[in-house]
This record gives structure tokens, C-alpha cells and sequence, in this order.
């Protein structure tokens, strides 16, 4: 079965053509992030503009590299939510076009299920029941998944995601956008324990909260002038007090759901220290613990593809009434 892939729940607009739900045959990323980045965070109508622009180019190209005609395609499938509605809007009228004019079905898919699922085009060992974490810039949630269509979410964060949160710490320093790329390039051999930041308690012990490390080096770099050494450090030490919490609660939740395999996804699951934080400690904990490759961990169509060939397998289906899902 060829399933069609189509993303575009934020700034980038994605493509990707999907066999057997295992083979990609094409993965095409346009991204607007060069434009956002002058902004310092993206703007919803510069998105949704570039995306209406790009996306029937980002479409051929696809089918291109694939290597095969678009009446090969079996099923369309796109992200439906959640994401920004202008840009969400986009994906999902070019996919009902494109299933219409062909004459096949349409499927939607949750943004935040697909990341987990990039874990599976990467790896064929892995076994649910199992948890997940999705860590990236709207989202910090912790799963349970007795299959992909039987998601649960244990916990997920009370104010910023993760990746928002290394966004802002790197505004707060007067660094660029995305800021968790230059956050882990700058603490790169600085000291991490230097300053101790603590992430906030929740009610719920696998909710999340990141909001108060972040106003933390706020009020820390408001205290004192910081020269080149300490911004490292600085940058060090909250990207270690984030991944600490990261890693506690994912092994909390293996530990209470009584489950030996682990899936990360999210653009945030980018971070080394972050790979090797969680390989480390999920080894000593007899848990194993899986990564999607590096573009498969960001915003991508592929996995939206792979997802869409299981669940339609499963017998679920849209129609052309497909909404956007923002939660
Ligand atoms: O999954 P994604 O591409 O888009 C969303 O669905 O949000 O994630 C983007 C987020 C941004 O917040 C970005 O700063 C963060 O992922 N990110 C990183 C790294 N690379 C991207 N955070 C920490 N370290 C990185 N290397
Ligand atoms: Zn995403």
C-alpha cells in the first residue's frame, strides 16, 4: 500500500510517500523557519501564506523522488491537529483536492501520536504495551500505548512545553530562534552543574512544568552581568535541569505502567544530552529506550504517513468533512 503524507501543523509544510507502511520512498521538508526566525518565534499568517505557496511544489517534489505517479497513491492522510489553524488548514484542503480529484480516501492524523510513531520507521524491535514521551515545542506529554489506536496520556506539562521553554531561555540570553539548537550548542563542555535549577511540583507527579526554570534565568541573569563563561554555564546548567525532569518522570511512568520499552519523538529529542541522559539511565533501569533518527524527531510527513498505513489497516477512516482537531 502507498500511503501519502502530508504535515504542515506549524511553519514547515511536508510531503512524504510512504510504502508498506515501513519503506519511505520520499520525505520532502520545506521549512519557513529563516523568515520566523527574524520575528523571534513564528507568525501563524507568515505560515499559513508560505505554506499555500509551497505546498503543491513540495507535493511534486515528493512524488518525484518517489519515483512513482499520483494515481498510485492509495490513501491520503494529513495532520489534522493539533497545530496553528491557518497553517493546519492548508495540509488538510490540499490532502481532500488530492483525495477527491483521485478518487481515494483521507485520513487524519494527531501531530503529537505521529511523533511517537516515527519510532517505529526507525526500528523494527519495538513492543507495545509501551510509554512514550513527545517533547517539542507545543508539547511535553507523556503516553500510554497499548496500541497506536489506543493512546493515553499520562501526564503532560501545566504551562510551556519543553522545547518553548529552551525557545525562551534563549530569547531571555539574546539568542536566535529556535533557541534549543543554540542552547545545546552554547553548553557544549560548560559546567551543568553550576547553577541549580529545579523544575516546579505538580498535583499530578507525570505532569510537567517549565515555566519557573525559565523565569529562574530570568531573574538570575537580571541579578548579575554575565560574561561569556557563565551564559555557558548558565545554558548548561537549565538544559541539564530540564532533562533531569524529562528523564524522571518517563522512568515514573515506565515504572507505574509496569512497561520495558520507551519512545521518545518530539523535536526537542533532537538534544544529545538529551539522547544520552535517557539511553544512560533507561539502560540502569532495564529499560529500553528508542529514538526516531534525527529528521524523523522533527516536524516531518513521513510519520504521518506511517501512522495513517496502521491506523487504516485498523479500519479507520475520515471523509472529505475532515476538520481540524486543535486539541
Ligand atoms: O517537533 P518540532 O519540530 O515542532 C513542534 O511540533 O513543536 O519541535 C520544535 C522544537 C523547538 O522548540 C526547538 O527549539 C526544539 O524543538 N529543538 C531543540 C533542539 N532542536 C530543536 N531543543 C533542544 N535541543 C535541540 N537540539
Ligand atoms: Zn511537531
Amino acid at each position: 500500500m502507498i500511503v501519502l503524507g502530508i504535515e504542515s501543523s506549524c511553519d514547515e509544510t511536508g510531503v512524504a510517500v510512504v510504502k508498506d507502511g515501513k519503506k519511505i520512498l520520499s520525505n520532502v521538508v520545506a521549512s519557513s523557519l529563516k523568515i520566523h526566525s527574524k520575528h523571534g518565534g513564528v507568525v501563524p499568517e507568515i505560515a499559513s501564506r508560505l505554506q499555500l505557496e509551497s505546498i503543491a511544489g513540495v507535493f511534486s517534489e515528493a512524488i518525484k523522488i518517489a519515483k512513482i505517479k499520483p494515481e498510485q497513491i492509495d490513501l491520503v492522510s494529513v495532520t489534522a491537529g493539533p497545530g496553528l489553524p491557518g497553517s493546519l488548514l492548508v495540509g488538510i484542503s490540499f490532502a481532500k483536492a488530492l483525495a477527491l480529484s483521485l478518487g481515494r480516501p483521507i485520513l487524519g492524523i494527531n501531530h503529537i501520536h505521529s511523533h511517537v510513531y516515527a519510532n517505529i520507521l526507525c526500528h523494527s524491535n519495538i513492543k507495545t504495551p509501551c510509554a512514550a514521551l513527545v517533547v517539542s515545542g507545543g508539547h511535553t506529554t507523556l503516553f500510554y500505548i497499548e496500541d497506536f489506536s489506543k493512546i493515553k496520556i499520562l501526564g503532560q506539562t501545566r504551562d510551556d512545553a519543553c522545547g518553548e521553554a529552551f525557545d525562551k531561555v534563549a530569547k531571555i540570553m539574546g539568542m536566535g530562534y529556535p533557541g534549543g539548537p543554540l542552547i545545546e550548542k552554547l553548553a557544549k563542555g560548560a559546567n551543568d552543574r553550576k547553577i541549580k535549577f529545579a523544575c516546579c511540583g505538580t498535583d499530578n507527579e507525570l505532569d510537567f512544568s517549565f515555566s519557573g526554570i525559565k523565569t529562574a534565568v530570568l531573574y538570575y541573569l537580571k541579578d548579575r552581568k554575565a560574561g561569556a563563561k557563565l551564559k555557558k554555564d548558565l545554558a548548561a546548567s537549565f538544559q541539564e535541569s530540564a532533562i533531569n525532569a524529562l528523564v524522571k518522570k518517563s522512568l515514573l511512568a515506565c515504572k507505574r505502567k509496569g512497561v520495558k520499552n520507551f519512545l521518545v519523538g518530539g523535536g526537542v529529542a533532537v538534544n544529545s544530552c538529551l539522547r544520552q541522559k535517557f539511553a544512560v539511565d533507561f539502560k540502569k533501569n532495564g529499560v529500553n529506550c528508542f529514538f526516531p533518527t534525527v529528521n524523523l524527531c522533527l516536524d516531518n510527513a513521513a510519520m504521518v504517513a506511517g501512522l495513517a498505513d496502521y491506523l487504516y489497516k485498523q479500519g479507520l477512516r475520515s471523509d472529505l468533512n475532515l476538520n481540524m482537531e486543535l486539541n
